[in-house]
C-alpha cells in the first residue's frame, strides 16, 4: 500500500476510535487544531509521564515547573520572537491561497528526491541481489542529472533562506516554474514576511490594554524563571529545569495532521551549564535523548539525527532527531546548545543581573544552555504511525491492530465477561474494581467475545482477560495477549504481578539506565 494510503488511514483510525478529532468538529473544524478523546488523551499522559520521570525522576539535578502561558510582552522582544519569529509567504492570485514560499520550494525538491528514488526501485527489480545501490547512484546518467539539477537547487535555496532574500525566494519559484496546486497557475505575489506569534490584548479598557502574546515555545517560561528556580531551589550548576506545555504558532501552511499545528504541546528541558562545557553536554543530551526515543522498541533504523549545518546566530551546535513518518524522515525533537544567549538577552531587556555564582571557584558567569524540545504532539503521532497495523490472519481475514508500547497504551487490561448473565458480568467487575487501582482497565460485555478482541486490538489494548463460567469455581481467567493472540489460564490471583510490571511506565524507565 502506498505510504500516502497508510497515512490516511492512520488518520481516520485516530478518529473512529477516540484518539483525534478535528477541533469544533460540528462547525465542520479549524484548520490545523485538533482535539484528543478518550483514548489520545490517555496516550498523550502516557507520552508526557514518561518524558518527565525520564527527566525528572531520573535526574536528581533535574526540576520541573509550569510556567503561565502569558507572559510580560517585553519576553518576546528580549528573545528575538517578535523581530525574527517569521516565515517567508507567497499568495498566489488566482486561487487566493497563502503558501510558504519555503515549503514550495522545499516540496520541488522532494520531487526530485522521488524521482531519483523511482530510478534506484526500477533498478533493483531489475537486477534484484546483484543490485549495487551506491554503484548505480554513481554511475547513473539519469540518477546523476537529477542529483546535479538537486544538488544545484538546494544550494541557490539554502543561501535564499540563510540571507532571508525574499525576492531570490520568489525567483526561484519562477524559475523552477512551480505552480500553485489548486489554480495550477504561476501568478504570485512578491513574498514576505510573516510573524507567526499569536497576539490578544490584556486588560479591560481599550486605553489601559496592553498586546500580549501566546507564548510560541515553553522555553521562555524557564529562562525567566532561571534565578528563582536556582535560589529557591539551591541548585547547583550543571542543572535542568523541565517543563510541559502549550505553544502557538500561527502556521502558514497546516499539514499532515497533528505534524504542524496551530495549537500543540511541547515538553522542554533546559540545562545549565558552565561556559565551555556546553559542547561535552550537547553531545550527552544527543545520546540520552536518542536512547528514550529507543527504548520504546520501533527499531533504530527509524531515528536518525540531521545535524543543523548553518547555525542560528545564538547556537554554537544543533541537531535534529528525525523518526521515519509515512511522508519520510521528519523532525520529532530538537537539541540545541544555545549558548548564554537567552539569559544574557533577559538580563539585559530586565535589568537583572543573572547570573551563576560558583562557590567552588568564587567566580560569577551567565550559565550556557543545552535545550531538548520535544513536541508531545509530533510524538504521538510517530508513536501511532509505527503502530498502526494490518495484519493478515489465517482465515483470511485482516486485523486492524494497534501494537503501542504497552506502557503507552489508553487501556492495560479489558475485562470481559463471556456472557451477560450467570453471574459472570458481577464476577468481571469484582475482578476489575481490584485492579483498577493499579492500571487503567476497561469493562465490556456487548457483542461476542471476537468482536470485542478486535476492538481491543483497535486501541492497543496489550491485555483481554476473559471470564467464563468456569471462573466461577476455579477462579481463573483466560489471558490474551494482544500482539501474538495467544491465549492462557491464568489464577486471578496472578494477574496483576503478570501485567503490572509490563505496563507500567517504569518498564520504559528501567531501559533507560
Ligand atoms: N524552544 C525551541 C523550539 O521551540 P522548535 O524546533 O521550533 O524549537 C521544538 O520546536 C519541537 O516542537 C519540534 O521538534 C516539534 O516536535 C515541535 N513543534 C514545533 N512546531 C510545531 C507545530 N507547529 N506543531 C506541532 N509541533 C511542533
Amino acid at each position: 500500500m502506498a505510504q500516502e494510503d497508510v497515512f490516511k488511514k492512520i488518520v481516520s483510525h485516530c478518529k473512529e476510535y477516540g484518539f483525534v478529532f478535528p477541533s469544533s468538529d460540528i462547525y465542520d473544524g479549524l484548520g490545523a487544531v485538533y482535539d484528543y478523546g478518550q483514548n489520545g488523551v490517555e496516550l498523550k499522559n502516557n507520552i508526557k509521564q514518561y518524558w518527565w520521570q525520564s527527566m525528572v525522576l531520573l535526574h536528581e539535578n533535574i526540576v520541573g515547573i509550569d510556567a503561565a502561558i502569558f507572559m510580560h510582552p517585553t519576553v518576546w522582544k528580549a528573545s528575538g520572537h517578535v523581530d525574527a519569529f517569521n516565515d517567508p509567504l507567497i499568495d498566489n492570485r488566482d486561487s487566493k491561497k497563502r503558501y510558504r514560499a519555503d515549503v514550495l520550494i522545499e516540496d520541488q525538491l522532494a520531487k526530485i528526491e522521488e524521482k531519483i528514488n523511482k530510478e534506484v526501485a526500477k533498478a533493483q527489480k531489475r537486477f534484484g541481489d546483484a543490485f549495487d545501490e551506491a554503484q548505480f547512484r554513481a554511475t547513473n546518467g539519469r540518477v546523476l542529472e537529477h542529483q546535479a539539477k538537486f544538488d544545484a537547487l538546494h544550494e541557490r535555496y539554502s543561501k535564499a533562506m540563510n540571507d532571508m532574500d525574499l525576492a531570490e525566494l520568489k525567483q526561484i519559484i519562477l524559475d523552477e516554474e512551480i505552480v500553485c496546486p489548486i489554480s495550477g497557475t504561476r501568478n504570485w505575489t512578491d513574498v514576505r514576511q510573516f510573524n507567526l506569534m499569536f497576539k490578544t490584548e490584556m486588560g479591560s479598557t481599550a486605553d489601559g490594554a496592553s498586546t500580549v502574546y501566546l507564548r510560541p515555545e515553553t522555553a521562555q517560561g524557564i529562562f525567566v524563571n532561571y534565578l528563582n528556580v536556582q535560589k529557591t531551589g539551591r541548585m547547583k550548576i550543571p542543572f535542568g529545569i523541565a517543563q510541559i506545555g502549550k505553544a502557538f504558532r500561527n502556521e502558514i501552511v497546516a499539514r499532515q495532521f497533528i505534524f504542524r499545528m496551530r495549537e500543540f504541546e511541547q515538553m522542554e528541558m533546559q540545562f545549565f551549564v558552565k561556559p565551555g562545557t556546553e559542547l561535552d553536554w550537547f553531545t550527552q543530551w544527543k545520546q540520552h535523548r536518542r536512547a528514550w526515543h529507543e527504548a520504546l522498541g520501533f527499531g533504530s533504523e527509524n531515528y536518525r539525527y540531521h545535524d543543523h549545518e548553518k547555525l542560528a546566530h545564538y547556537a554554537n551546535a544543533a541537531t535534529d532527531i528525525e523518526f521515519k513518518m509515512p511522508f519520510g524522515f521528519k523532525e520529532v525533537e530538537g537539541i540545541h546548545s544555545r549558548t548564554n544567549f537567552d539569559l544574557s538577552q533577559h538580563a539585559k531587556y530586565s535589568g537583572r543581573k543573572i547570573e551563576y555564582f560558583d562557590p567552588e571557584t568564587n567566580e560569577s558567569y551567565t550559565p550556557y544552555v543545552i535545550e531538548t524540545s520535544i513536541g508531545v504532539d509530533r510524538m504521538f503521532l510517530s508513536v501511532m504511525c509505527h503502530s498502526y497495523q494490518e495484519e493478515k490472519l489465517e482465515g483470511g481475514e485482516t486485523r486492524v491492530v494497534l501494537k503501542l508500547p504497552a506502557a503507552l497504551a489508553p487501556v492495560k487490561l479489558a475485562v470481559l465477561p463471556l456472557v451477560k448473565k450467570d453471574g459472570l458480568p458481577e464476577k468481571a467487575h469484582e475482578i476489575m474494581n481490584d485492579l483498577k487501582f493499579h492500571f487503567n482497565c476497561k469493562y465490556e460485555e456487548k457483542d461476542s467475545i471476537g468482536k470485542r478482541y478486535r476492538r481491543q486490538d483497535a486501541i492497543g489494548t496489550p491485555y483481554c482477560i476473559t471470564v467464563d463460567h468456569d471462573t466461577l469455581t476455579d477462579n481463573c481467567v483466560t489471558l490474551r495477549d494482544r500482539d501474538t493472540m495467544e491465549q492462557t489460564r491464568v489464577p486471578i490471583s496472578e494477574l496483576r504481578a503478570l501485567i503490572e510490571d509490563k505496563v507500567s511506565i517504569t518498564s520504559l524507565l528501567k531501559k533507560l539506565q
